[in-house]
């Protein structure tokens, strides 16, 4: 089959962060790749999701921000330990954060607006990756942490499903073993 959708599917692989450089997308990508998040199966249509954006000097002072924390918890910071935190924002030019927004609805549960965050979360990754770009979803201490998740911008009742790391392919990420979809399906059969 030579269907691009289809081709682009069957390889898509996430990019090591290490391989992502300038430039990140520019504005009116961003605005396609948000588009494109927010086109996800959401029942109910709550938009059970939103986005933070992480770019340019933004990204430095978060890094200052986890550092601070961390400082203050298991502080005086290691210089390679600090330089990690200083620098978890800073590995690409543009960091999506895909924040799980639950609203209360009598109909729809909690947990499946948790999945739609993941979609919304895995078209981010999507998006970027067929405008050419290289992007990794990670979470991350901070992703759990509640101070740290503040920060970031998690407000009450929210929680970050990750963030994407979003650049240009500045190296070769090799693929990762696939499972077998073979041996992860089986035709519905009674329980005996
Ligand atoms: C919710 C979630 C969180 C993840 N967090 C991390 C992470 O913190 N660090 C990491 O190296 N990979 C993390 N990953 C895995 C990467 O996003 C990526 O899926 C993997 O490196 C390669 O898989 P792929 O090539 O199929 O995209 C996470 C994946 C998911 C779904």
């Amino acid at each position: 089959m030579n269907d691009p959708v289809i081709a682009f599917l069957r390889t898509r692989k996430s990019a090591l962060l290490p391989t992502l450089g300038e430039p990140g997308p520019d504005a009116g990508q961003i605005g396609i790749m948000l588009e494109i998040a927010a086109r996800v199966p959401d029942h109910g249509v709550l938009a059970p999701w939103r986005f933070t954006l992480y770019r340019g000097e933004a990204r430095i002072a978060v890094g200052e921000a986890l550092a601070a924390i961390q400082d203050r918890r298991n502080g005086p910071l290691d210089p390679v330990s600090r330089k990690k935190e200083l620098g978890r924002f800073s590995r690409a030019p543009l960091v999506v954060g895909i924040v799980s927004a639950p609203k209360d609805d009598p109909k729809v549960p909690q947990w499946e607006q948790f999945l739609s965050a993941g979609a919304a979360a895995m078209n981010v990754v999507h998006a970027a990756t067929a405008l050419g770009f290289g992007a990794n979803w990670v979470t991350g201490w901070y992703a759990e942490d509640g101070e740290a998740a503040r920060m970031l911008g998690a407000g009450e009742g929210e929680r970050f499903v990750g963030f994407v790391h979003v650049g240009a392919l500045r190296g070769e990420t090799p693929d990762r073993p696939r499972p077998d979809w073979r041996s992860l399906v089986s035709d519905w059969a009674p329980v005996a």
